[in-house]
C-alpha cells in the first residue's frame, strides 16, 4: 500500500484575540486577551478527513481561518504540502490560495446576492485560471454534475435557492477555484436533518472522486465520527484528545469527550420531550474565557475531578495537562484519563 502524504501540518499554533474595552474606554480600560487557539498541533494526510469537534466557542473556526490565512496567527507554523505558509508574503502565498478553501458555516457567505449562480461560479473558476469562455462553461457543467445541482439553477439568485442548494453552490465554488484541501466549517448547520445527510454524503463522494482532504469542523460528535478518519477534540483553545474516529467516539479517554456524548444524549431527549425555543439550540455548551482557570481548563466542569476529590494536580498552575500518547495513535491531555 502506498504511504499517504501529509498535506497539512499545524505546529504549536496560537491565535490570541485582543479585545479593547470599547470605544468609550478612553484608553484606560484594560485589554482582554482571549486565547482562542492556544498551542494546537496536528497533521492531516492527503485524501483523509480530520474532524475538529468541541462546543461553540472552543476555537474551531479560528483554527480553520488561521490555517487559510484569512486571519493572522499569533504564532506557530503551518505546513501545506511540506511548505511553511505563515512566513510567506501575500504574493508568495497567493498561488497556494486556490489549493485551500473554506466552506463557511454561513450558507450565504461568499454568495453575492446580486449575482446569479452562473456568475458566481464563473468568477470562482476564473480567479486563478486563464480559460476561454467555452472552457469555463465546460468547467461549470462538470462542477454542477459533481455537486449534484441542476443546470436550471444557474439562472437563479442565491435567495431563490434552498439551504441545501446554497450549500452545494458553496462547495462548487470552493472546487471551482481548484481546492484540494477544504476547511468545512459546520457544513450541515442550518439544514434539515435529511439534507444534512445529503451534504455529508456529497462531501464523502467528492473526497473519493477527487482525492480531497478535509478539516471537518462540527460541534456534533456523531457527525464528525461519520465523516472523519481522525478526530481532534477541542476545549477552550486546546486539543484535549486526538485519535482515530472510532476510538474517540466509542472509547474516549478524556472526561470532556465523554461529556460531549452525554450532552448530545441529554440534548436529544430534551428535544424529544420539549422542542427547544428558537435561539436555544446549539448553545448547550457555550462558554467563554471570562472564567479564570489554573491548571486544567476543564476542571471547573470535570466529573472525574469531583469523583477524585479535587486532586491538587488538576488545578496546579504549572501542571496544565499536555497531550501524551496512550497507544494506538491515541493522545489525551488529562492527569486521570478514563480507562
Ligand atoms: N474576531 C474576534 N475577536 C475577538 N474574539 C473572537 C473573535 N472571533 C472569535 N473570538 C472568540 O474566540 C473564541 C473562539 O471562537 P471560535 O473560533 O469562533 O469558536 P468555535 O468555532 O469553536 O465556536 C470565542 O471565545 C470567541 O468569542
Ligand atoms: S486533568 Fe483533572 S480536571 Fe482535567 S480533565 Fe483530567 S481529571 Fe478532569
Ligand atoms: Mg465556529
Amino acid at each position: 500500500m502506498k504511504m499517504k502524504k501529509t498535506i497539512l501540518e499545524v505546529v504549536n499554533l496560537k491565535k490570541y484575540y485582543h479585545q479593547g474595552r470599547g470605544p468609550f474606554s478612553l484608553g484606560r480600560g484594560r485589554q482582554r486577551t482571549i486565547p482562542a487557539v492556544d498551542d494546537v498541533s496536528f497533521y492531516l494526510k492527503e485524501n483523509e478527513t480530520l474532524g475538529l469537534v468541541g462546543e461553540s466557542g472552543s476555537g474551531k473556526t479560528t483554527v480553520g481561518k488561521t490555517i487559510l490565512r484569512l486571519i493572522p496567527a499569533t504564532s506557530g507554523e503551518i505546513f501545506f504540502d511540506g511548505k511553511e505558509i505563515l512566513s510567506l508574503s501575500a504574493g508568495e502565498f497567493h498561488p497556494l490560495r486556490k489549493d485551500m478553501q473554506m466552506v463557511f458555516q454561513d450558507l450565504d457567505a461568499g454568495l453575492n446576492p446580486k449575482m446569479r449562480v452562473q456568475a458566481i461560479l464563473k468568477e470562482a473558476v476564473r480567479v486563478h485560471h486563464q480559460m476561454s469562455s467555452p472552457e469555463v462553461d465546460d468547467r461549470i457543467r462538470t462542477l454542477l454534475e459533481q455537486v449534484n445541482l441542476k443546470e436550471s439553477k444557474l439562472g437563479n439568485f442565491p435567495h431563490e435557492l434552498s439551504g441545501g442548494e446554497k450549500r452545494r453552490v458553496g462547495i462548487a465554488r470552493a472546487l471551482a477555484v481548484g481546492a484540494r484541501f477544504l476547511v468545512a466549517d459546520e457544513p450541515t448547520s442550518g439544514l434539515d436533518v435529511s439534507i444534512q445527510a445529503q451534504v455529508v454524503n456529497l462531501l464523502k463522494d467528492l473526497q473519493d472522486r477527487l482525492g480531497l482532504s478535509y478539516l471537518f469542523i462540527s460541534h456534533d460528535l456523531r457527525m464528525v465520527e461519520l465523516v472523519s478518519h481522525k478526530v481532534a477534540v477541542m476545549y477552550l483553545g486546546r486539543i484535549v484528545e486526538l485519535g482515530l474516529a472510532g476510538h474517540i467516539a466509542h472509547a474516549p479517554r478524556h472526561p470532556y469527550t465523554r461529556s460531549l456524548w452525554s450532552s448530545l444524549v441529554t440534548k436529544e431527549s430534551r428535544e424529544v420531550s420539549a422542542p427547544t425555543s428558537p435561539g436555544s439550540s446549539g448553545d448547550w455548551g457555550v462558554f467563554d474565557f471570562e472564567r479564570s482557570f489554573s491548571g486544567c481548563r476543564f476542571a471547573p466542569r470535570c466529573p472525574v475531578y469531583q469523583e477524585q476529590a479535587r486532586p491538587d494536580i488538576c488545578t496546579d498552575p504549572v501542571s496544565e495537562p499536555q497531550l501524551y500518547d496512550v497507544g494506538r495513535a491515541h493522545k489525551v491531555a488529562c492527569h486521570f484519563p478514563l480507562s
